[in-house]
């Protein structure tokens, strides 16, 4: 089975532990065993245990109960927890219940009752670990360019080995997107799917971020944090920017992929990871390997395949698609049914040089929602031109009119992140700084409020 799912025993009789073990073995389990709370702690830090099995008179006191409220608090993603009891004290399983135990099940348990819990109790976490550290995203990949069909066949042949692969183009081109649908079209589908931005991350974090660290690692460190290569175990780990990585944080991932194995910050020993690796990035990243601004032997193990994404411009086929694709998103989200699109929008649409990709087009179509009246979507009524009163001979030749929207288009944008450049070129899906050259070459002047 590729997907470890980890189960920990938590019972001070021995024949308890072997039988329910035995049983959930046979079943797919991976199973560790403890006998009281201390080895359960140990096992539970090392592990990223899914379901936990306890007992609740450990050592004839209560024990069980004080220890579930203790892993439930102390834990960042705690296991969902099954109380075992053998005096079929229903007080007790309450008890157990309120303090967030999943289900309880009496001793000596029934075969189908503990897999129907424990396989019950799995699905429920797995649904909000999901929640908890992955981003959904279901977006169906949308065009009809030979160019994206050509990145569709390197997908699907690319997708089922475990090689790692490099994404790279334009921002907002899609590589996330792409990246998605590798992790989704391999064998490890069902595990989770997992993106560090390590150049979003203050540099003294980024090691904690990607690696864990121990309770007490460090002032800050109140519990223990798994790092997104063990929350990323038997999935897929996204590393997007790696053109904007540290040196420093370079040879950690380095290591890392290397010896399959990580440290957590403050720990001594070893945890293996089973993960695989897809890169992304809009930088040159070939020319820095080469120039030494980005580590040679990284470069070549993340790049055993490369998915080049060719920016929107230079596959014109995806961009009708994917703006009607969009105008129908919109318009159910927005709740504004849209029957008619004017040819003028197809004809900017086509002529736009889409800076920010898909992600630009993306809120164009969703500001073409906004701004349609009675059904009806036209570049008039996106209220872009300001010297327009509406009357189709007021037009301008199609490049000014680029001009003057893309003008009033980035002001819109500044507007709205009260003069911020760097949440407008979030908003816009654009660099920081093709942003900044932009507002320069268009004469834009930024007032803070
Ligand atoms: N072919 C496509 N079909 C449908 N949606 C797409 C397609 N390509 C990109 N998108 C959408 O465009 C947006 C930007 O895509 P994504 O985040 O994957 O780009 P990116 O290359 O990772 O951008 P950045 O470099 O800014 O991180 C997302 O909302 C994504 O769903
Ligand atoms: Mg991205």
């Amino acid at each position: 089975m590729w997907f470890n799912m980890k189960i920990l025993i938590v019972d001070d009789e021995k024949n308890i532990q072997k039988l329910l073990s035995d049983i959930l073995k046979d079943n797919g389990w991976a199973t560790f065993v403890a006998g009281d709370v201390q080895e359960a702690d140990r096992i539970l830090q090392r592990e990223f245990i899914d379901v936990m099995l306890l007992d609740v008179f450990l050592q004839h006191e209560r024990q069980g109960l004080d220890f579930l409220k203790k892993v439930r608090t102390t834990y960042e993603f705690p296991p969902e927890v099954i109380m075992i009891t053998g005096h079929g004290s229903i007080e007790m399983a309450v008890e157990a219940l309120r303090d967030g135990a999943y289900d309880f099940i009496e001793k000596p348990p029934s075969m189908e009752r503990l897999l129907l819990a424990t396989s019950h109790a799995y699905d429920w976490i797995r649904s909000i670990r999901k929640n908890l550290y992955i981003k959904e995203e279901n977006t169906p990949i949308i065009g009809e360019s030979s160019q994206l069909k050509k990145i569709m066949d390197i997908v699907h042949s690319v997708a089922p080995t475990d090689g790692s692969v490099l994404v790279t183009g334009e921002s907002g081109v899609g590589k996330e997107l792409i990246a998605r649908s590798i992790h989704l079209n391999s064998k490890r589908k069902e595990g989770p799917f997992v993106v560090i931005n390590s150049a979003a991350i203050p540099e003294e974090l980024v090691e904690s971020e990607l690696f864990g660290h121990e309770k007490g690692a460090f002032t800050n460190a109140m519990k223990l944090k798994r790092g997104k290569f063990e929350l990323a175990d038997s999935g897929t780990l996204f590393l997007d920017e790696i053109g904007d990585m540290s040196l420093k944080t370079q040879s950690k991932i380095l290591r890392a992929i290397q010896e399959k194995t990580i440290e957590r910050v403050g720990s001594e020993s070893h945890l293996n990871v089973n993960v695989r690796i897809i890169a992304a990035t809009n930088k040159a990243i070939a020319e820095m390997a080469s120039s030494g601004t980005f580590r040679e032997d990284l470069y070549y193990r993340l790049n055993v395949v490369t998915v080049d994404i060719l920016p929107l411009r230079e596959r014109t086929r995806d961009i009708t698609p994917l703006f009607d694709h969009y105008i129908g998103y919109f318009s159910a989200e927005y709740g504004k049914p849209v029957r008619e699109i004017d040819d003028d929008i197809y004809a900017y649409i086509i002529d736009c040089q889409w800076p920010g990709n898909v992600r630009e087009l993306k809120n164009f179509a969703e500001r073409a929602v906004i701004f349609s009246r009675e059904g009806v979507i036209s570049l008039g009524r996106m209220n872009i031109f300001t010297t327009s009163r509406g009357d189709k001979a007021d037009f301008k030749k199609l490049a000014d009119a680029r001009i003057q929207f893309e003008k009033e288009y980035i002001m819109n944008a500044l507007t709205a992140s009260k003069g911020n450049v760097a949440s407008s070129a979030r908003l816009l899906g654009m660099d920081r700084s093709n942003l900044l050259k932009k507002i320069k070459a268009l004469g834009i002047e930024i007032e803070n409020s």
